[in-house]
């Protein structure tokens, strides 16, 4: 079968997480995003793509600072009220009922209970036509330690880490599971 080819995301699956950051004024903002990637392993860097109207774009702007959050799969209902756009006044950890998680190195704080918390400083904003690349440095790396073993490894299976591909129907949730 032949797809047009915009359509990628309905054959590559891809993470979804939730980015926090906080505002110039100290406003809490969460936003899912499915257009992240690690800048080769074992490096330190990762690329988000953003469109330009994104207060979570302003935001990184701003403070140079944002938290990827690694969200359970039975999280859905937090990531779509997230997915909704509020306006920059708007505090979206009370909106979507998230916790806070204290952060380390960062200003943002984390969402308590995903399954892992990325603390990244901004390196460099490419700036295209329509969207834009962020590329940040992970600073401080935490796994939930309900899912983690000593070794650093996690429990998949047990933490469900988000992702999800597009369909015909929009987004379809999911998780990685292994064959037993
Ligand atoms: C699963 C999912 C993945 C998303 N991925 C992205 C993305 O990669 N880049 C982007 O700019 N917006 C993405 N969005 C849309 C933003 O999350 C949405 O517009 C949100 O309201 C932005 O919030 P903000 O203005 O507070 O940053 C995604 C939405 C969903 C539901």
């Amino acid at each position: 079968m032949i797809l047009k080819p915009n359509m990628r995301s309905q054959v590559l699956p891809m993470p979804v997480v939730l980015i926090s950051t906080v505002s110039k004024d100290c406003v809490r903002n969460a936003a899912p995003w499915g257009c992240i990637m690690p800048i080769l392993r074992p490096l330190d860097e990762i690329a988000i793509a953003s469109w330009l109207k994104r207060d979570t774009l302003d935001n990184i702007r701003d403070t140079g600072e944002f938290v990827v959050n690694v969200p359970t799969a039975d999280m859905v209902k937090e990531v779509e009220i997230c997915a909704k756009s509020f306006p920059p006044e708007t505090d979206e950890f009370e909106e979507a009922g998230l916790f806070p998680h204290p952060s380390v190195k960062v200003k943002p704080p984390g969402i308590e209970g995903c399954v892992a918390w990325m603390e990244c400083e901004l390196v460099e904003e490419i700036l295209r036509e329509k969207y834009s690349l962020v590329v940040g440095r992970v600073v401080h790396l935490e796994g939930n330690d309900d899912f983690f073993d000593e070794s650093g490894g996690m429990d998949f299976e047990k933490a469900k880490p988000m992702s999800m591909i597009l369909g015909p129907d929009g987004v379809c949730y999911t998780h990685p599971t292994s064959e037993r």
